[in-house]
């Protein structure tokens, strides 16, 4: 087996080969709870790829969270979760370390939450998505920066494929369908030709897997730099469509998604659903059960066609702006902004984002309880009207505001006290 010392030595942040360095001799001390240490899964691959690994990924056989605190006493970092699968995670000045203890894995049926042994290296790797992940580096002394790679992950790597390690991998753990066109996209990778068929075989896998791994992988997806390209291949495959039938990720999002600079999970997400109609956002949320700012996102994606079609009337003031707009998700309103036609509804959402969504009164609620209005209802309707006032430009002062209650007060309040109160929102006389 190749050696890649050099590799780790050269790709690697000094202070992160000194801990890998430490991790191997305490491993070799036989003291620690650990017996082989090495590093494994995307470090590794990274590695053998030339480019730059992400927070390295430590598998000790024996005893995982063991090791770890024996690690943490040498290298001055800080156990901070173990879990009942034997790993541990250690935050250090060096950054993030995660440890596992080496394993083998059995899924009772598919999609499950898989059983677990500890065991050794091999099984280890062998429990892994796909061989480019399932490379280990011995950190001991003896053999420093000895490649374990009994999938050939190495040549794979040569090759640029994904593969999985075997027929069942996608049924045991469907995420592993959306995970691979991410890896093929991020690396420039295609999918060995077998694993290609496995995977369309498969793709109704995806049904079981549980609405929070989904979203876990969707929000992985979001975070590349190349998520668009990830979407448009997975739309291509599929797989988009596996995920709910009522999901379609439409070009047009796709292309506002790669003019974006900011780096906004909500904003991608409205442009990822910005095609679907009310009906198909109803079911991919009941798909996703995902939390309520993606449901909002989601929804208001969906619901803007009807807010678009009022915002081209020509007699609009900025206070129906604000009303209409302010129900509307704020990534939603960023998407228009950059997607929608270039007319008056684009206009009027720039105004709103730039400068109509920040405006106040000058006039508080406690203002007007020291001027003797109760708290309530009658209370909200003046803020309310102040606000339109001031957006409309009919007040320009506090002066002007003060004026504006005096008059009205007594209006809102005859009108509580007869009960015939309008809504909040209607125009004062
Ligand atoms: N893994 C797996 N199956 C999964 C998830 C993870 O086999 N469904 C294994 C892979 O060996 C992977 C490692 O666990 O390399 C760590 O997982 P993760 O942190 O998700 O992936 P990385 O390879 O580190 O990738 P990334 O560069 O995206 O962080």
């Amino acid at each position: 087996m190749p050696r890649l010392a050099s590799l780790i030595e050269s790709k690697l942040p000094e202070e992160t080969v000194e801990m890998l360095r430490t991790a191997g001799e305490l491993a070799a001390a036989g003291e620690s709870g650990a017996g082989e240490a090495y590093l494994v899964g995307g470090s590794v691959r990274d590695l053998v790829l030339g480019r730059e690994p992400n927070d390295p990924d430590i598998v000790v056989t024996g005893n995982g969270p063991r090791f770890a605190r024996a690690l943490t006493a040498q290298i001055k970092g800080e156990v901070t979760s173990v879990s009942q699968f034997g790993t541990a995670v250690i935050q250090s000045p060096q950054g993030r370390v995660d440890v596992a203890t080496a394993r083998s894995e059995t899924y009772s049926s598919p999609a499950a939450l898989p059983e677990i042994t500890p065991s050794n290296m091999e099984d280890d790797l062998k429990r892994r998505d796909f061989s480019v992940n399932a490379m280990a580096l011995s950190l001991l002394p003896s053999n420093w920066g000895e490649l374990l790679d009994p999938y050939k992950g190495f040549a794979d790597c040569a090759r640029s494929r994904i593969r999985i390690l075997h027929d069942a991998s996608f049924q045991d753990d469907p995420t592993r369908i959306l995970r691979s066109v991410r890896y093929e996209v991020r690396l420039g990778f295609s999918l060995e030709v077998e694993t290609a068929e496995v995977l369309e075989r498969d793709l109704s896998y995806i049904d079981r897997l549980t609405s929070a791994r989904l979203v876990a992988e969707l929000r992985k997806i979001l975070e590349e730099p190349e998520r668009a390209n990830i979407l448009r291949k997975a739309e291509a495959e599929g797989i988009i469509g596996a995920i709910s039938p009522s999901l379609r990720v439409a070009e047009s999002g796709l292309k506002t998604m790669e003019q974006l600079d900011s780096a906004d999970e909500l904003l991608y997400l409205a442009c990822m659903t910005s095609s679907l109609t009310e009906e198909e956002a109803d079911a991919v949320i009941a798909r996703l059960e995902p939390d309520r700012e993606w449901q909002a996102v989601i929804r208001g994606a969906a619901a803007f066609r009807v807010t678009a079609s009022v915002l081209e009337s020509a007699d609009l003031l900025p206070s129906d702006v604000v009303e209409l707009l302010e129900r509307v998700p704020v990534p939603v309103l960023e998407f228009q902004r950059i997607a929608g036609p270039r007319t008056r509804q684009r206009d009027h959402i720039e105004a709103y984002l730039r400068r109509h969504r920040e405006i106040r009164p000058e006039t508080t609620g406690d203002d007007l309880a020291a001027q003797g209005v109760p708290r309530g209802p009658v209370m909200g309707k003046l803020l309310h009207e102040l606000k339109t006032a001031k957006l409309d430009g009919k007040v320009t002062s506090q002066q002007d505001e003060f004026e504006l209650v005096r008059r009205r007060l007594p209006i809102l309040l005859d009108r509580e006290r007869q009960g015939t109160d309008q809504p909040a929102g209607a125009a004062a006389p």
